[in-house]
Formats: C-alpha cells, sequence, structure tokens
C-alpha cells in the first residue's frame, strides 16, 4: 500500500462524522462524544436529600399522573449503566416546589437495574413564572454514576407553547430533551421516554 493511501484509510478507520456533522473519535467501532445528554441548568430548588423511591404518587395529589421511564447509557450511548443514581424534582400543578416539608414531594431518587433501567410514577408538572413569563414544564434532573460525568438537565414536553420563549427550552441542544408524551399501552395510561447518556469523566 502506498504511503498516502495508508495514511488516508487510517484517517478514516480513526475517524467519523456524526449525524451531526460533528467528527467524533472511533476506537474499535464505538462513536464517542456524539450523542451524551446536554446539560440544563440546575435552578434554585434542588435538595440532595431526597428519598430512594419510584413512585411520587401520593393520596390527594392532584394532576396527570405519568410513568417516566428511560435507560442510562454510558459514553458510548449504547452501554447499560448499572446502579446510576437518577434524582429528579419538578413543581406540583400549581407550580410549587416542595422546598422545606420532610415529605419532598415529587422528589426522588432512584437507582437503575441491571440493564440501566429506571422508572418513575409521578404527575405532568405545571408551570411557574420566571419573571414576566411562564417556564414550560419541566422535570428537573441530576444523574450520577462511577468513572461517568455527573449530568444536571431537565426534560420538557411536546406542544408546550411556553418552550419557544423559554431561554433554555428553546436553546438547540435542549430538542432531544422535549418529549412526547405517548400512550403505550391499551390501557390509556401515559409514558414518557427519557434514555441518558453519559459522558466520560475527566481526570
Ligand atoms: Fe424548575
Amino acid at each position: 500500500m502506498k504511503r498516502k493511501e495508508f495514511l488516508f484509510k487510517s484517517t478514516l478507520a480513526a475517524f467519523a462524522i456524526s449525524t451531526f456533522g460533528k467528527v467524533v473519535k472511533q476506537e474499535q467501532d464505538v462513536f464517542m462524544g456524539d450523542c451524551e445528554t446536554t446539560n440544563d441548568i440546575l435552578g434554585p430548588f434542588y435538595r440532595s436529600d431526597a428519598p430512594v423511591r419510584d413512585d411520587l404518587v401520593t393520596k390527594g395529589l392532584v394532576g396527570t399522573i405519568i410513568t417516566l421511564k428511560g435507560k442510562v447509557f454510558g459514553n458510548d450511548c449504547s452501554t447499560p449503566l448499572e446502579n446510576a443514581l437518577v434524582e429528579i424534582w419538578h413543581c406540583n400543578t400549581e407550580g410549587d416546589y416542595d422546598n422545606d416539608s420532610s415529605k419532598f414531594h415529587q422528589r426522588a431518587k432512584w437507582y437503575t437495574n441491571e440493564l440501566g433501567e429506571y422508572q418513575f410514577r409521578t404527575i405532568l408538572p405545571g408551570k411557574y413564572l420566571n419573571g414576566s413569563r411562564y417556564r414550560p414544564a419541566h422535570i428537573h434532573f441530576r444523574v450520577t454514576a462511577n468513572g461517568s460525568k455527573e449530568l444536571i438537565s431537565q426534560i420538557y414536553f411536546q406542544g408546550d407553547p411556553h418552550i419557544e420563549k423559554d431561554h433554555w427550552a428553546s436553546q438547540k441542544k435542549a430538542e432531544k430533551r422535549i418529549l412526547p408524551i405517548v400512550l403505550e399501552d391499551t390501557k390509556g395510561n401515559l409514558v414518557v421516554n427519557f434514555d441518558i447518556s453519559l459522558a466520560q469523566k475527566e481526570n
């Protein structure tokens, strides 16, 4: 093989163009760095000591019940991460967060199983004012796992008219986090799927 040809083929083997036109390194046929879940602001209402539970629907809670579920992957976006910690928090239908009660309403943490799966039963959040504008309905996430970079993010819901003018939800990087509410089964249950890929921890 001529040197020029060899160099060209070596370059092709080492790099590939992702669907977004970004050059990403390829290691043993695994694509890195073009599918990691994007971050969002933490916001002022995070509480670190929420209980471990997968059901946030308490007696008398007002709202539309949803199942929020997905898988957590490593930075190749295909290897499931077991025992990743998924924390969620969101407001109630009135737009209020539970910032001080021992009940930790609409706050929970859960660990992924051996398939990287997590699942919560909760309600669709309401909305609250940020200055003169309502933020779109959203659920906050914090996801941590051994060897992975901590992810702070938020999900939004398709069709929400407040997304367009929201400083964070309207950003290009939030596109994949604006999710449909789907009827997955035959019983009319509402499901939101959110798969998460974590970046590798920086040394
Ligand atoms: Fe929020």
